[in-house]
């Protein structure tokens, strides 16, 4: 078991609902203080999980940032950083999902899908590495996808972006070990969430998804947590430069 965090601090991007607020409620049950970030939009979303953290005893800083924005992401950083003096954890959770098939994609979706999920990870990423290099210690999460690996008809785009995270990430990983970071991907199936409806619109279409999943069910947000609070903790200290499939079996290896 990993020991209990109490005294570090986790940054979780998107994290007003879905996944994001389930593992910044895990971190904070695991001890972190937590720097919450969402888009100005969530505001109420969010600042009803930082007072869901307040109550696990843990302090919560919500910042609005649009994460594919260079100057937004600095600015919360920096104000991150003030406010809890550390950053010892990053999860890059933040990301959109505009299906639609190739042949029909406008440029404008494609840019938005590739600017928040796989620039918004890169800019997150860039903002803190200082911080934690100066520290010589960061664990870097980012939650990319099985359709990074595969994919699925009208998420061309999507796949491209979750593809783009984990290249990255690989890179990374490769880059930053030296500094005692480490960088690692989760890649979650089929996830209940507002994101995760896209693919469950129809009955037929969750029967499709249990049918081809070992565990035969679909995922909820709890079902991430553990597998990125263990990339979180000192429990993972070797691991790096890894995806790990956290899809009840759909996406085998
Ligand atoms: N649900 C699934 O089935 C599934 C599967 C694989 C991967 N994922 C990934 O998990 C992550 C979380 O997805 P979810 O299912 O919880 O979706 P969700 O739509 O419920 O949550 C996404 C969150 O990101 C926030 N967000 C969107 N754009 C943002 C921006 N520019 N800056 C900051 N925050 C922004 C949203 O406001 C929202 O709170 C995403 O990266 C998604 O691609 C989800």
């Amino acid at each position: 078991m990993a020991k209990p965090a109490n005294g570090r601090t986790a940054l979780v991007t998107g994290a007003s609902r879905g996944i994001g607020r389930a593992i910044a409620l895990g971190l904070a049950g695991d001890g972190f203080d937590i720097v919450l970030n969402d888009i100005e939009r969530q505001r109420d979303e969010l600042e009803a999980v930082a007072g869901e953290i307040a109550r696990i005893g843990r302090r919560a800083i919500p910042l609005f940032a649009d994460v594919g924005n260079r100057d937004q992401v600095r600015a919360m950083v920096a104000t991150g950083l003030a406010q809890a003096g550390r950053i010892d954890v990053v999860v890059n959770n933040a990301g959109i999902l505009i299906p639609n098939l190739v042949e029909n994609l406008l440029e404008q979706e494609w840019d938005a899908v590739m600017d928040i999920n796989a620039k918004g990870t890169f800019l997150v990423v860039q903002a803190v590495l200082p911080h934690m290099r100066e520290r010589g210690y960061g664990r870097i999460v980012n939650i990319a996808s099985i359709g990074g690996k595969h994919g699925a008809p009208e998420q061309a785009h999507y796949s491209a972006s979750k593809a783009a995270v984990m290249g990255f990430t690989r890179v990374l990983a490769q880059e930053v070990g030296q500094f005692g970071i480490t960088a690692n991907c989760v890649c979650p199936g089929i996830i209940v969430t507002d994101m995760g409806r896209t693919n469950l619109s129809e009955q037929a279409s969750i029967d499709k998804w249990v049918g081809i999943t070992a565990l035969r069910r679909l995922g909820q947000p709890e079902d991430v947590v553990g597998p990125a609070c263990f990339l979180a903790s000192d429990a993972s200290a070797f691991v790096t430069g890894q995806s790990l499939n956290v899809c009840g079996g759909i996406t085998l290896s």
